[in-house]
């Protein structure tokens, strides 16, 4: 049983992480930026709002995410586990998830921190790409697909975020530090904070998660 929080600044490879241990594990990734991009590409409403806040490197606001990750757990492929991806993000965030779980009864395993340096930050985002299809994430130098600009799983053509410009990745890296990285001290208060050192080669530190959930 495996019931994962990731958590960590705007590149330092939560996305990347929780697809790989999606595989190994067999729980599903629930990733609020993606499920976001999904509704702005959809046009809703939610996207819609949520687009300006994203674009600004802002986070959006609070009702609107604890809303979809809410009806996101109420799924049946959640009963054996999943990895929280990108959320919470906020105290609370975090208080709600609380509330949501203990109406299902069901506790949280481990809140993985996945530790980078900023200077690596930016280089990593600006160079990510990601298959608007699968969503399978890959990077210009570090993670390249097997033929230039296509996904390796579905050939779909790769595209870059909106939000993956300089100018966004420091905001993002400031509401970071400000709005989620206190998420640390609330859930190691939980004994439930195992920090992972998330600089090195991507195998490498997927390798020292699995070594930690272990
Ligand atoms: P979200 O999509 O969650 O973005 P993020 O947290 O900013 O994180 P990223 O996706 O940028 O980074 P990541 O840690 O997943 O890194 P990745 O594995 O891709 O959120 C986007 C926006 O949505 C937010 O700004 C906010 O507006 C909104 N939002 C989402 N959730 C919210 C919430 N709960 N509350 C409020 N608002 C919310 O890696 C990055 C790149 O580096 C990739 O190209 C990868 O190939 C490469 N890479 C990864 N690991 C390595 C490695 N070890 N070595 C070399 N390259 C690596």
């Amino acid at each position: 049983m495996s019931r994962l929080i990731l958590l960590g600044a705007p590149g330092s490879g939560k996305g990347t992480q929780a697809t790989r241990l999606t595989a190994k594990l067999g729980v599903p990734q629930i990733s609020t930026g993606d499920m976001l991009r999904e509704a702005r590409k959809k046009g809703t409403p939610m996207g819609k709002q949520a687009a300006q806040y994203m674009d600004a490197g802002g986070l959006v606001p609070d009702e609107v995410v604890i809303g979809i990750v809410k009806e996101r757990l109420q799924l049946k492929d959640v009963e054996n586990g999943f990895i929280l991806d990108g959320f919470p993000r906020t105290i609370p965030q975090a208080e709600a998830l609380d509330v949501v779980l203990g109406d299902l009864n069901i506790k949280l395993d481990h809140v993985v921190e996945i530790a980078v340096p900023d200077e690596i930050i930016v280089p990593r985002i600006t160079g990510r790409r990601s298959c608007p299809s699968c969503k399978r994430p890959y990077h210009v130098k570090f993670m390249k697909p097997r033929v230039e600009n296509y996904c390796d799983d579905c050939n779909t053509e790769l595209v870059q975020r909106s939000d993956d410009t300089e100018i966004a990745v420091k905001q993002r890296l400031d509401a970071y530090k400000k709005q989620t990285l206190p998420l640390v001290n609330y859930y190691e208060n939980k004994h439930l904070v195992r920090k992972v050192d998330g600089s090195g080669e991507l195998n490498e530190v997927f390798d020292r998660i699995i070594k930690i959930l272990s």
